[in-house]
């Protein structure tokens, strides 16, 4: 497993492989767990050499404390890389390589994928999330790459910025990992609390009893018990739930038979906000 920290030796390093190679990338903020790990793993099976990236990406954070916070465990990061393949490389640039003097993002239009739920909550947030992968994308030109499912309106961005751009890359969206109790997995779970990370196990059992009532409940009756359920339990803090079509992320009106929706919601637990979703046909 080799570390490169600037565009120019990662790219080196990858034109001097054979050009037959797939090369498969997943992009990571660090503090890896299970949920990237299966990531990782989908990209080793299909592909030849894969890239991991490891930046925490300033333009993507609307709120600067979560980013002060944001865990960073590079040792731990490579180790948990190097039991899963030697072919693996890691992509760990500073700020000033990625952003040189200017730390902004660009303004992308994404055709109003970014209006609603996160977006919605998040100032700006897709625009630094569309800058950094397609700044990462064109550095490290990959065949595919991979993403979660977590943050399905990030995958369902990131493939409309790859289409306007361009971009000659295979995007792949992989399924949730959860954690025992039904929790997503997501880095934030590390700062929860025993108690509340037992707790927040509800988000999950809620959104699986949601998707039962979608098949024969209306939309809006869906929505209403999804919210009825949080206001029941206090502890956990209901910022939004949405069901929205998969492909537009607009939000329900009417079931249509031919359409696939998802429901989203963004929750606080103590203070760290969770995100989580589920299909529902
Ligand atoms: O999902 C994430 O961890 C980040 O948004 C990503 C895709 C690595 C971009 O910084």
């Amino acid at each position: 497993m080799q570390l490169f920290e600037t565009v120019k030796a990662m790219r080196s390093h990858l034109f001097s492989l054979d050009k037959k190679n797939k090369l498969g990338f997943v992009p990571t903020m660090g503090a890896l767990h299970e949920g990237h790990a299966a990531l990782v793993k989908q990209a080793v099976e299909e592909n030849d050499y894969v890239v991991v990236s490891i930046f925490v990406n300033p333009t993507q954070f609307d709120n600067k404390k979560d980013l002060e916070k944001y865990p960073k465990t590079l040792e731990a990061d490579m180790a948990l890389l190097d039991n899963i393949s030697k072919n693996i490389f890691i992509f760990a640039p500073s700020v000033s390589e990625i952003y040189r003097k200017k730390v902004i993002s660009k303004s992308y239009d994404f055709d109003g994928l970014d209006k609603v739920m996160e977006g919605a909550f998040r100032d700006d947030h897709f625009n630094g999330v569309g800058t950094i992968v397609e700044a990462l994308l064109r550095a490290i030109e990959p065949d595919r790459a991979y993403f979660g499912e977590k943050d399905f309106q990030q995958l369902q961005i990131i493939r409309k910025m790859v289409a306007q751009q361009k971009l000659d890359v295979t995007i792949i969206g992989c399924p949730i990992v959860r954690e025992p109790s039904g929790l997503a997995m997501s880095s934030r779970n590390e700062r929860l609390s025993k108690s509340m990370r037992k707790e927040a196990a509800f988000i999950y059992k809620t959104l699986l009893a949601a998707k039962k009532q979608f098949g024969t409940k209306s939309a809006t009756t869906v929505l209403h018990w999804v919210t009825d359920q949080f206001e029941q339990h206090p502890a956990l803090k209901l910022e939004y739930v949405e069901i929205a079509d998969i492909d537009t992320l607009t939000p329900i009106i009417k079931k249509q038979s031919k359409r696939k929706y998802r429901a989203f919601v963004a929750v606080y637990a103590e203070d760290v906000r969770l995100i989580d979703n589920i299909a529902l046909n």
